[in-house]
């Protein structure tokens, strides 16, 4: 098949689409996703934000924010998070979410979402358009309705987690494989 170029761009997707909460007084949420895992040992995960989101300046004077898993029930919501700022709308009143305490961090969970990773920020890398946050986890909090029978994992068939790709919301489909199948007899 013929390749056509273009110009660099970030073409890696899909990418999941997660809802960060931030700051104490006046939680605020952001959609995001430029979003990922970048290190096992410290868990840390890594997050791109405009210097212009009024999320930035909360997450920058606290050093903390929280990783909300949604699910497809939530797309809209989670939509309409990242169309509007926290400068001008309490984002949990206007869309039905519920905050709860975290249990190390001061920024609070979104109850409605499946999994919460509360993480603190080790480190702000400015790249341009966007500064990476990295944050280290230091707790997690799982839905027991979405664990597997071992009660180990996410079961992320229940979870129903959803990527974005260029311009659509997709959700992930069937399991193909297991880690390492492969190579497994
Ligand atoms: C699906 C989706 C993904 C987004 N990803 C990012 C992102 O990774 N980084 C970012 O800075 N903004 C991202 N945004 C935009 C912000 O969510 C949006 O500007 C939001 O209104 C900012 O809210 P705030 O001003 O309350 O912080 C995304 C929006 C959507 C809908």
């Amino acid at each position: 098949m013929a390749k056509k170029s273009k110009r660099p761009s970030t073409y890696l997707y899909p990418v999941p689409v997660i809802l960060a909460t931030c700051g104490i007084e006046k939680p605020n949420i952001i959609t995001l996703a430029w979003v990922g895992t970048v290190c096992s040992e410290p868990p840390t995960v890594g997050i791109g934000v405009r210097p212009a989101r009024y999320s930035h300046g909360l997450i920058e004077k606290t050093g903390e924010f929280v990783i909300n898993i949604p699910g497809e029930d939530l797309l809209e919501v989670t939509d309409h998070c990242g169309q509007v700022s926290g400068r001008d709308v309490d984002k949990f009143a206007a869309f039905g979410l519920t905050p709860a305490p975290a249990s190390v961090v001061k920024a609070p969970l979104i109850v409605e979402c499946h999994v919460n990773m509360e993480c603190k920020v080790v480190q702000k890398i400015p790249l341009g358009a966007h500064d990476l946050f990295l944050g280290e986890v230091v707790a997690v909090h799982i839905d027991e309705g979405v664990l597997d029978e071992t009660g180990r994992r996410v079961d992320y068939g229940k979870a129903k987690p959803f990527v974005l790709t260029f311009g659509e919301y997709r959700g992930l489909g069937e399991a193909m494989g297991t880690y390492g199948y492969s190579v497994k007899q």
